[in-house]
């Protein structure tokens, strides 16, 4: 069907309006936004059907299967989460903590899509990074977006610190986005309904992930630097936990200056 019959069917069954409908066909077909907006070009069958999806709800992330996350282009698809323009800031602060200290061994835990490893990598090529992730799936799109990225980083299959058991003492620096999501919001929130549960649940107040990183593998993080994404409703929850640890616990705000990482270091670390 061309545009406009698109737009007239569109717009009678959804109310949506003519301009949105351009801006996601733009996403969608991966072409300029003038293309539509003077012409009346043919649009496949399958691209309607991608459209219509997404006005439903589906994630346009998903259907393209691409994200810009700071200045690289991940692959994704349902075995990932999408990443966050908060987790952008996450990095960014890490950037500047690894300039400031003596980091030389950093371990993203939780990798997912890698975006965190990956663009960590590319800004610091000299630096050992490392990734795990407990899920087999999202490590294979972990590994497709190295290669994507032209970026050789060593990924880990496993639990928490399970497989650092042996060889922690290495890692200066573990930087993580977990699953930091009430359980409540299972099956309530319209954009988290398609993500992996695995990668947004962490129990009835959200802080399941942390509170065991803290009970189970105290030893293994204590002398650490850590850096952690969580949600500015928990932010304080999960200050409490991670300043059990010895050393110095921060809030650190997000670009829109809302409360949102945590970063802790050994005092001796700061100066
Ligand atoms: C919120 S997602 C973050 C993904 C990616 N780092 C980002 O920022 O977009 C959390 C990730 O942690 C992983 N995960 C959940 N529980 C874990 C655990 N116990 N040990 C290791 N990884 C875990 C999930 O599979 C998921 O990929």
């Amino acid at each position: 069907m061309n545009l406009n019959e698109l737009i007239n069917y569109l717009n009678g069954k959804y109310n949506i309006s003519r301009l949105n409908i351009i801006k996601k066909l733009s996403m969608i077909e991966k072409k300029d936004i003038i293309e539509y907006m003077f012409s009346d070009p043919f649009i496949s069958e399958k691209n309607v059907e991608k459209l219509e999806k997404n006005i439903k709800g589906y994630p346009i992330e998903y259907l393209v299967n691409e994200v810009q996350f700071l200045n690289n282009i991940f692959y994704i698809d349902e075995r990932v989460l999408i990443p966050r323009v908060e987790t952008e800031d996450l990095v960014l602060i890490a950037k500047k903590i690894i300039e400031e200290k003596n980091i030389k061994k950093i371990l993203d835990l939780g990798t997912g899509s890698g975006v965190i490893a990956i663009t960590l990598k590319k800004f610091f090529p000299d630096i050992e990074i490392i990734a795990s992730d407990i899920s087999f799936e999202a490590l294979e799109v972990f590994k497709k977006n190295c290669k994507k990225n032209n970026v050789n980083i060593k990924s880990y299959l496993g639990s928490y610190l399970e497989p650092f058991l042996k060889e922690h003492e290495q890692i200066d620096l573990i930087i993580s986005n977990p699953p930091y999501v009430e359980e409540e919001y299972k099956n309530k929130n319209e954009t988290l309904k398609y993500e992996p549960d695995i990668a947004l649940f962490a129990g009835k107040d959200g802080q399941n992930f942390y509170r065991k990183l803290i009970n189970k593998y105290y030893d293994l993080i204590k002398n650490k630097t850590l850096l952690f994404e969580t949600t500015e409703f928990n932010v304080l929850k999960t200050y409490d936990l991670i300043d059990k640890l010895s050393g110095k616990t921060e809030i650190k705000k997000d670009s829109f200056g809302i409360e949102r990482f945590i970063y802790h270091y050994k005092n001796s670390h700061k100066d």
